[in-house]
């Protein structure tokens, strides 16, 4: 039987992050956050001194990146070099320069080869993975058995990251997210097409759906594919 391969792209705020993890406990696979594999390495970066232009320096990192990712949907864990970055990958800090090291062209290769290594990885110990990220569907798992584009309404997903990031979507909350998000957006524009589906990728658009229906939409689309 082959491995369910699920490979799942979109911009922040579409509930990317949450519905896949979501969608890999239903179905008891492994899960891959992609995107923590560039924050991890901004992280390591900032922590080892590397000048994030120094774009040599920046490659040589990723190649030598000690990084353990937990593969559980349901217990996410990042780590590099034993120290536990969980939560330290996900400040405003990390998020603001992640961009400059994702749109490292000598990077990608190396993360991208990391990742498909890992999704083989985890698919054989837990018989399919959901991956997710930005160019998933289109560079890392274009054969994938799934392939999907979440998206959302701009306005939406500035009402989710807001929630998110402030526990709150009002003006001033609002506000300070539009300008994170769409400069983050701006900025991974050169990283790959992921606003528009690439061909044979089914879009699925959580504007108007809550969580549990998001989940659903998603598991209806692998159903209709295995
Ligand atoms: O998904 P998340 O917001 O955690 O991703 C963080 C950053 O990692 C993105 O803003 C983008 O710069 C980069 N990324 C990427 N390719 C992916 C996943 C993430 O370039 N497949």
């Amino acid at each position: 039987e082959s491995p369910l391969i699920i490979a799942i792209d979109g911009p922040s705020g579409s509930g990317k992050s949450s519905v896949s993890k979501a969608v890999a406990s239903r179905l008891g696979v492994g899960y891959l956050d992609t995107g923590a594999m560039y924050r991890a390495l901004t992280w390591w970066c900032l922590d080892q001194g590397v000048d994030l232009a120094d774009e040599a320096a920046v490659v040589a990192a990723a190649q030598t990146l000690p990084l353990e990712l937990s593969t559980d949907p349901d217990d996410q864990r990042v780590g590099v070099g034993g120290s536990d970055v969980t939560v330290d990958i996900r400040t405003t800090e990390i998020s603001s320069q992640v961009s400059r090291v994702a749109t490292n062209t000598g990077v990608r290769p190396i993360l991208q080869q990391a990742q498909r290594d890992r999704m083989a990885a985890i698919a054989t110990a837990t018989g399919g993975v959901v991956a997710e990220g930005r160019d998933i569907t289109t560079v890392v798992a274009p054969d994938a058995l799934v392939r999907i584009l979440l998206t959302a309404s701009e306005e939406a997903r500035l009402r989710r990251r807001s929630a998110e990031v402030h526990g709150t979507a009002d003006e001033e909350a609002m506000a300070a997210t539009r300008d994170q998000v769409l400069r983050r957006d701006r900025d991974d524009s050169s990283v790959s097409q992921f606003t528009v589906a690439a061909d044979g990728v089914v879009t699925v658009d959580t504007s108007d759906l809550g969580f549990d229906e998001s989940v659903e939409a998603v598991l209806a689309v692998v159903a209709s594919r295995v």
